[in-house]
């Protein structure tokens, strides 16, 4: 891997406000975790984990205008609301301006906030970790947690659910990405798969 677990720790440290650094030291910790617990790799987990927010605080327009540029725009939701591009633009950021070349940590970073269907391990993981990353605090969080930790797959699947009840509960839009992760997550559980 070209880029280090460092680097990319010190350039989330250099571009994100206190806050955010804290929430993705966070998310790389709780990742780095659960790798070790289901026996994915752990340095992968953390880089994705410390690499999966680094768009997010670029001034919307400017996500907006990067994902243009770079073509990452692919449903019409993704243009309404734009808050869902910086993991695609951290992805994309990563590969083509720092050399990332790891598949794996870039869909896991690219999937992060949406999913997407056919996720791998390591994308449920960060996925996953970033809704329940110790800071978090919300009814049941710890089920979830646990529900992870005794399994991936359905720990994630449970993670999408609460998504969108919380998503419909709070009337805000469903992007169809998030809609069609859930089908898919089920669908594979069923089939154990
Ligand atoms: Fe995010
Ligand atoms: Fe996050």
């Amino acid at each position: 891997m070209l880029l280090r677990v460092e680097e990319i720790y010190d350039f989330a440290a250099r571009i994100l406000s206190e806050t955010r650094f804290k929430h993705t030291l966070d998310v790389a910790d709780w990742a780095e975790k659960l790798a070790k617990h289901h026996g994915l790799d752990p340095v992968k987990a953390r880089c994705a984990g410390l690499a999966h927010d680094l768009a997010k605080e670029l001034p919307m327009k400017d996500q907006l205008s990067l994902a243009r540029r770079w073509k990452l725009l692919h449903y019409p939701e993704d243009e309404r609301y734009p808050y869902v591009l910086h993991g695609p633009l951290a992805a994309y950021w990563m590969e083509h301006y720092y050399k990332v070349e790891d598949t794996e940590i870039l869909a896991a970073v690219a999937s992060h906030t949406l999913g997407r269907p056919g996720m791998s391990q390591l994308e449920m993981l960060i996925y996953s970790a970033d809704l329940t990353e110790p800071s978090r605090d919300f009814p049941k969080v710890d089920n979830l947690r646990q529900s992870l930790y005794d399994d991936l797959g359905k720990g994630t699947l449970a993670c999408v659910e609460r998504t969108l009840i919380y998503l419909r509960e709070s009337k805000r839009p469903i992007h169809p990405l998030t809609q069609l992760t859930y089908e898919d997550m089920l669908r594979r559980l069923n089939l154990g798969t």
